[in-house]
């Protein structure tokens, strides 16, 4: 529905007129772990929101954090944003979306805080696997879709985490610096997305510094960019517990303060700033501002609506009543599973495929071998505040028995040992604000239980690989689990951890035909046994379908399409972070930590705009699997490539040809870059990609659009973009590397 905006203000100026300054600030900070403060008197309900991406999150009581724990709040179990950007597909995007925001509402939230689109500049990040991808323009075209659908339920979504939360090692007390260009080029276009294009109706601060200033109260980013270049009117949230001083949140374009501590009234944003607003030091005009803001939400999101009445001496009364026919939502409904199986169809990525290994042809096989504790896991429970109650969750074990039936055998063995957890910390938000912390399991483990494991790994090995020899059809599951793809840690390398490449290199010694899976939300080094594997398939935390998509992927039910979102370096030491930067961060000396509070550490994104591929091109370092990577069990033809000069710009054509003898789908990307490549720029940029569904046989045209901005980059001199001149090379192709045709074009 489109709004009406000077109504809406006219309302929210007669309603706010109404607030005193102690109701003003109790709306402008958490009341309850997640909701923040109302007012009674005049019928305005707090904000109630909830975590995450991957579903909607657990109940939690009101000032206590811990969850309910009743089983009222199962939940469907959606693919996490790794997986949804490797479905290269703006559709499934909005079907994602559709299906969150839906279930948000069901459980009668009114945010949903997610979509999670931070730039995955660095493999480690624990929390990739709650992103969408290294590439800007992925994002951006991902995350528009997405938020469009989670706000087609009078829900609103928080994008988060502006800005710069790359990294989880002290990502209360990193400071990130970077240049003008890098944050126009790479950081801030998915944001400037969802908050322009998707009209995102909320978003959340970040945890982390950005030019010495906390996210979550920054005066650069929520006020200057935010506010005032882009515009923008919706809902600005601190991430819980984000924020460090009550004049520079009060004064920010922050609207809302959360927390994970129960002193609520005390928060920055609570009974301090009243102070600060009755002693001048913060004008109440800085108060209003965010008021409106929290209103203008509730109206948007539906839960309110605004009466105004005109009394007999002419003076209007305005309060808040609920508004009728909101949207009441639905969850852990049968038509969110087929939503997300589509999804987590599409996302699963078949990487290598040497001499036609895959598919497994069900027919063909009596008896299959499933090795690896990923392929009997479930992830939803994990990961940090993007954990759910998964109403239930498909394995790949459970997904391959049923897809194979009952004529074939299949067998399971754990092949690598999974430490048990100690219970966890009951509050490890609260830990993470002060501690950093790899992920890693064994902090959590004594000599003991170590002695134990060492001899476990040594049994589940030996049991896995003599089965191994003695089987035709062998799957070997690997990859991470939420204790390394993990919310406030990171991994301390690229490596496969549990000693899993002694195991796999072993199946594959004896099995040369093993089929290798891996599972993550973000890459791993492979090298110790790539070369030897002839089948690979990727696929992320793919939902509560995630076992079926990728049993029908290898029986050959369905063809492979996902493509990779983000690149798979061979090793960490190749990536950008580990050669050029500082990464975890440059710690502070005491004298400078005192003079910015609650800063420990710097972080100088020293690569610049060359991030994840542009980097790996630039400076020909040869990678695992390229961005947009990804095979499929038929082949595709690219053909006569056209370019026009058009009134918009440039338009591109190509034809696509399925020549295999399945129905398949292809995402078909396009690549821009200069002839000459200026010693500052990319090889080439992802500008445009388009996912279709081909027929045996049937050909296709796609059409591209090409404007100015696609052949611009961000000047730091003159603060603008300047468009490239000369030749610029246009490339299309199944892969970054994979480039089926190229045109020129001369820019004036
Ligand atoms: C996370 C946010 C999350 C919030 C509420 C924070 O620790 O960084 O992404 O939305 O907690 O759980």
């Amino acid at each position: 529905m489109k709004e009406n905006k000077k109504e809406m203000n006219a309302a929210i100026e007669a309603l706010l007129n109404e607030l005193t300054l102690d109701e003003k600030i109790r709306m402008i900070h958490g009341a309850e772990f997640f909701k923040s403060g109302g007012c009674e008197r005049l019928g305005i309900p707090g904000v109630v929101s909830s975590d995450g991406p991957c579903g909607v999150r657990n109940d939690f009581y009101p000032n206590k954090w811990y969850v309910k724990g009743t089983s009222a709040d199962f939940v469907s179990y959606l693919p996490s944003n790794s997986a949804i950007a490797s479905t290269w597909n703006r559709e499934l995007a909005h079907d994602s979306g559709m299906t969150l925001g839906r279930e948000a509402r069901g459980r009668g939230k009114d945010v949903i805080l997610a979509p999670g689109i931070n730039i995955k500049r660095n493999p480690l990040c624990g929390r990739n696997f709650e992103y969408l991808s290294e590439d800007p323009y992925l994002v951006a075209e991902m995350v528009v879709p997405l938020i469009q659908g989670v706000q087609e339920n009078d829900v609103s979504a928080c994008v988060k985490h502006f800005l710069c939360n790359n990294q989880e090692w002290d990502r209360h007390g990193v400071n990130v610096e970077l240049d003008e260009r890098t944050l126009r080029e790479i950081y801030l276009p998915g944001f400037e997305a969802a908050v322009k294009r998707a009209k995102s109706w909320s978003l959340m601060g970040s945890y982390n510094l950005i030019r010495k200033e906390h996210g979550s109260e920054s005066s650069q980013f929520l006020t200057d960019i935010l506010r005032k270049e882009w515009k923008y009117d919706g809902c600005v949230f601190s991430d819980w517990s984000a924020n460090y001083d009550s004049k520079s949140s009060g004064m920010s374009g922050l609207d809302i303060e959360m927390g994970i501590f129960d002193n609520f009234d005390e928060y920055y944003m609570g009974l301090p700033l009243k102070k600060l607003v009755e002693s001048g030091e913060v004008p109440v005009e800085e108060i209003d501002k965010k008021v409106r803001n929290i209103i203008r939400l509730l109206l948007r999101v539906r839960k309110i609506e605004i009466e105004i009445k005109q009394g007999k001496s002419g003076k209007l009364s305005a309060k808040a009543v609920p508004a009728e026919d909101r949207d009441p939502g639905y969850y852990a409904g049968r038509v969110m599973a087929q939503h997300a199986l589509e999804v987590a169809r599409e996302s699963v990525v078949l990487l290598k495929n040497e001499k036609k290994r895959l598919p497994l042809k069900p027919s063909a096989v009596k008896k299959i071998l499933v090795i690896g504790d990923d392929a009997n896991r479930m992830h939803a429970n994990g990961g940090g505040s993007a954990e759910i109650k998964a109403l239930y969750e498909i394995t790949p074990l459970l997904g391959l028995a049923r897809e194979y039936g009952g004529n074939t055998q299949v067998d399971y063995v754990p092949g690598y040992y999974v430490p048990k957890k100690f219970r966890e910390e009951a509050n490890w938000q609260e830990k993470s604000i002060t501690e950093s912390f790899s992920a890693d399991v064994e902090r959590r483990d004594d000599k003991k239980r170590k002695a134990e494991a060492k001899k476990k790994v040594k049994a589940y090995r030996e049991e896995a690989v003599k089965l191994a020899a003695e089987y035709d059809d062998v799957i070997i599951f690997g990859g991470l689990d939420h204790d390394f793809d993990v919310e406030g840690a990171d991994r301390k390398d690229m490596k496969l951890p549990y000693e899993q490449d002694a195991l796999i290199s072993a199946v594959l010694d004896v099995n040369p035909n093993a089929i290798v899976v891996m599972i993550s939300g973000s890459p791993v080094d492979m090298s110790a046994w790539i070369d030897k594997a002839k089948a690979l398939v990727w696929m992320s935390y793919n939902g509560m379908e995630g076992g079926t998509a990728l049993a029908e992927v290898i029986s050959g039910q369905i063809c492979p399409s996902g493509k990779l979102a983000e690149t798979w370096p061979v090793h960490y030491e190749d990536t950008p972070t580990a050669k050029l930067g500082d990464y975890p961060g440059k710690k502070l000396s005491a004298a400078e930590q005192k003079k910015i509070k609650g800063c420990r550490l710097t972080e100088t994104y020293r690569e610049g705009i060359f991030v994840g591929y542009r980097y790996y091109e630039k400076y020909n370092v040869p990678v695992q699997f390229a961005f947009g990577h990804g095979l499929s069990y038929v082949d595709f033809k690219y053909s006569a490539m056209e370019v026009k000069k058009s009134d918009k710009g440039i338009s591109v054509s190509v034809k696509v040809t399925n020549s295999g003898v399945a129905a398949a789908k292809e995402a078909v990307q396009l690549y821009v870059g200069e002839k000459k490549v200026a010693e500052d720029n990319p090889v080439k940029e992802l500008k445009g990609f388009d996912k279709i569904e081909l027929l045996p046989g049937q050909t296709k045209t796609l059409k591209f659009e090409l404007g100015d901005k696609d052949f611009s980059h961000f000047d730091i001199e003159s603060a603008s973009w300047k468009k490239m001149k000369g030749a610029m090379v246009i490339s299309i192709g199944s892969a970054s590397d994979d480039i089926r045709c190229k045109k020129e074009v001369t820019l004036k």
